[in-house]
């Protein structure tokens, strides 16, 4: 990182030409193509996709936690701060979940373990990173539940997780996903679950924690408008290929690919008046990752497509410095 500039940043995750396989009855199936992407230190980028679009997928490569029973296949290359994951064996690879990367999910509950209070689980998960004596990790849990906004975080603590609301679990998570001070963050749809107002509140959280820590978070969301809230970059994803990506202010208002398009055009729009616009629905479906296609995997839904986007995959172009678009027929700028 260049000291000083502030638009010079480090890149504490840099996939690069990532391509993923996994195994089925059928032969490995290709999941994941020549994924590019990068999160720069106490930076957000979105992940933006419909369901089946290999978003967790792409996460769970970086922190290999793949299904497939060790036979998933993975090529490219996938940095953390420099240090290159792929090939890294497993001891290595727990020691950089413990320690370098945290994940926080949709449903907290999948993490949290019923039977055990939080004050539990946290100091458990503070002592794994910190030699300190069961009461200093308490006093630790405690200040981390305070650093989430939980009031009565010495309550808090001696609760079972189903004593608690969807949303201070997830707030839960998220300080013990914080508690290793993680140099990335991995968010999968963290506020899906929530109601608008709660959604608010831990995006917000998710924010302040970044910049506090200069953590960098790669958010995955089905939801633009979520993204669009909380992100500086964006990468779009479909069928296991990034589509588009860019900053975030230049993939909305300069969307290039008609699949971004169509997902913008997907938002519901609250101008405070009563409208007829409808909401456009992406009509079809998103491929199964089995099927083979020798061109651009969104041509059976697009309107742009032509003969030449079924014939190989399309080239990419810079509309900007670091914009890019995947498309024969861009929208043009
Ligand atoms: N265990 C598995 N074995 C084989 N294929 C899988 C497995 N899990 C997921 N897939 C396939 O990988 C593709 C990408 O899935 P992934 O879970 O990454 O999608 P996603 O974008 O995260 O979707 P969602 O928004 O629903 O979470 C999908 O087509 C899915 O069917
Ligand atoms: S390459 Fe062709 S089919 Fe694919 S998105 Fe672009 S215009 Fe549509
Ligand atoms: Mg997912």
């Amino acid at each position: 990182m260049i000291q000083g500039s502030t638009d010079s940043i480090e890149n504490v995750l840099e996939i690069e030409h990532l391509s993923l396989a996994l195994p089925s009855k059928k032969g490995m199936i290709p999941i994941l193509h020549d994924v590019n992407l990068k999160v720069g230190e106490g930076k957000i980028m979105g992940l933006v996709g419909e369901s089946g679009s290999g978003k967790s997928m792409t996460a769970f490569a970086v922190t290999r936690l793949l299904p497939g029973g060790g036979k998933a296949e993975l090529d490219g290359s996938i940095r953390l701060c420099g240090r290159q994951l792929l090939g890294l064996g497993r001891k290595s690879m727990e020691e950089v979940r413990g320690r370098d990367v945290s994940m926080i999910f949709q449903e907290p509950m999948t993490c949290l373990n019923p039977v055990f209070t939080i004050g539990t689980q946290m100091t458990d998960v503070i002592r794994t990173h910190e030699k300190i004596s069961k009461e200093e990790a308490c006093k630790k849990a405690v200040s981390l539940l305070e650093e989430v906004h939980i009031r009565n975080a010495e309550d808090v603590i001696h609760c079972y997780p189903y004593e608690l609301s969807g949303g201070m679990r997830q707030r839960v998570m998220i300080a013990i996903a914080l508690s290793c001070k993680p140099k990335l963050l991995i968010a999968d749809e963290p506020t899906t679950a929530l109601d608008v107002t709660v959604q608010a509140q831990i995006l917000y959280l998710i924010k302040e924690a970044c910049r506090n820590l200069k953590t960098a978070v790669l958010f995955i969301s089905h939801d633009l408008g979520v993204i669009s809230e909380i992100c500086d970059s964006i990468s779009v994803m479909y069928s296991g290929h990034i589509v588009e990506s860019g900053d975030t202010a230049s993939v909305l208002t300069e969307p290039c690919h008609p699949y971004t398009r169509a997902l913008i055009g997907a938002l519901p729009k609250f101008t405070g008046e009563k409208t007829k616009e409808r909401l456009t629905a992406i009509p079809g479906m998103v491929p199964d990752p089995s099927e083979k296609m020798a061109g651009c995997r969104f041509a059976p839904r697009c309107e742009r497509a032509t003969a030449a986007c079924r014939e190989g995959l399309p080239p990419s172009l810079e509309i900007r410095p670091g914009h890019k678009v995947y498309c024969c027929h861009p929208r043009e700028v």
